[in-house]
């Protein structure tokens, strides 16, 4: 694997790599699990060849986040992506992607609204703008994207075709569905932060959405079934939940009573460490 950290060695990487087949791109954050590894084996299935970024974006990070606390393990990481066969890792440093004078911003309107656009003010504008600066610095055929960030996925959907993204650079966007731990906890970087005792108590997060989901299935009022999925949250070891809502899958359009094509959503804090999930109610 070979691994650049400057634009000026990117470049003819990526180039290199085109000449001999169509090339996928994994952004990550770094910290992987195995649900990376699942985006990085469906890209290997889908490509010829795959570059992973790893870059902790300082934009998508709000001002009382964690981006000093996110975990940085590029060597752990490195390792990982040698073994699963990984052609490229792009890994530049904040000053490499945004250099002195930067002053473009994207902003995507809609489906970045409510959600974590709510508690999390500029996130999705982060998010946007350096995944247009990575589709446009590694020029992919594909990008492949976990659907644990959901909101994220519509996001990048709606940039990629808004600005044209998608001719000729990134053919298609893949979401790959969420990896799950074996008590049902959906894998994330945060789960690190968890100790022990949060560590189990966070288990009911996706029990709490699986019951409320099926008691939304046989009828059970949306709006009482989401203020029981809150109590339930908190009697469990919450500290609070930012939200718990029911959605449209792809407008994101907040869903009451018809419940065809709807996600839950739910947001919720344990001890510092925010933990989202989604899944299909239908
Ligand atoms: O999902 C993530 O890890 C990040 O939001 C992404 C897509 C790599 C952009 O920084």
């Amino acid at each position: 694997m070979q691994t650049v950290t400057t634009l000026a060695e990117l470049r003819p990487a990526t180039d290199a790599l085109r000449r001999t087949g169509t090339l996928a791109l994994v952004p990550t954050m770094g910290a992987l699990h195995e649900g990376h590894l699942t985006l990085v084996r469906q890209a290997q299935a889908a490509a010829d060849h795959v570059t992973v970024s790893i870059f902790i974006n300082p934009r998508q990070f709000g001002a009382n986040e964690d981006l000093d606390a996110y975990p940085r393990q590029l060597a752990r990481d490195s390792a990982m992506l040698e073994a699963e066969g990984v052609a490229l890792l792009w890994a530049p440093q904040p000053a490499e992607v945004y250099p002195e004078g930067y002053a473009t911003n994207i902003s995507v309107a809609g489906v970045s609204e409510g959600l974590c656009g709510a508690d999390r003010p500029g996130h999705f504008d982060g998010v946007a703008t350096v995944v247009c600066k990575l589709f446009n610095q590694v020029r992919p055929d594909r990008a492949f994207f976990g659907e644990k960030d959901w909101q994220q996925l519509a996001v990048i959907r709606r940039m990629a075709r808004d600005l044209d993204l998608t001719q000729p650079h990134v053919d298609a966007i893949h979401s790959v569905p969420i990896v799950r731990e074996d008590d049902d906890l959906a894998m994330s970087s945060r789960n690190a932060y968890l100790s022990t005792e949060q560590r189990a108590q966070a288990a009911a997060l996706p029990q709490a959405m699986r019951e409320a989901i099926g008691l939304i299935r046989d009828g059970a009022p949306v709006s009482e079934t989401l203020g029981n999925l809150r109590d339930t949250l908190l009697a469990s070891g919450f500290a609070s939940v930012d939200y718990a809502e029911l959605r449209d899958a792809d407008s994101l359009a907040p869903r009451g009573a018809d419940t065809g094509n709807a996600r839950l959503f739910v947001a919720a804090r344990i001890g510092g460490t925010r933990l989202i999930d989604n899944m299909a109610v239908e």
